[in-house]
């Protein structure tokens, strides 16, 4: 049931100069516009590979979820990877009855479809997000 890869999530103190980065070093030349994501606390900028995303992660402010990850890792640093699935709901349920823990309901993700977080605690120390595979 584990679909495909569709992006990487990278926490960053600084989406322009993680952008630099991901432009100037790496050389890649799809860069989307960044945009807020209020409710997460957070701005995203994808940054488009040949067979994936990286989804770069700037907090708000403080009191942003990813204030605390950067925090521990201040140059930012991989902060969980997104599975597409066929079904977000079936695959949540089927999280849920082999143990793992599910963070919170499933909500709006950055590409506009419904996403989970499962515990990285379940998953081998990897945050993972799944994601409902856009139609
Ligand atoms: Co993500």
């Amino acid at each position: 049931m584990i679909g495909r890869l569709n992006h990487v999530g990278v926490a960053t103190p600084s989406i322009e100069k993680s952008i630099a980065l991901y432009r100037d070093v790496l050389g890649a030349t799809k860069i989307h516009n960044r945009f807020k994501m209020e409710e997460q606390g957070v701005w995203v900028c994808f940054v488009d590979v040949p067979n994936s995303q990286i989804e770069l992660i700037e907090p708000i402010d403080d009191k942003s979820p990813i204030a605390g990850f950067l925090k521990n890792n201040p140059e930012g640093g991989q902060h969980h990877i997104c599975f597409e699935v066929d079904d977000l709901y079936a695959a949540r349920d089927d999280m849920v009855a082999k143990g793992a823990r599910v963070l919170g309901a499933p909500r709006i993700g950055a590409h506009g479809t419904e996403i989970i977080f499962v515990h990285p605690k379940d998953m081998g120390g990897v945050l993972v997000e799944l994601m409902q595979k856009p139609h």
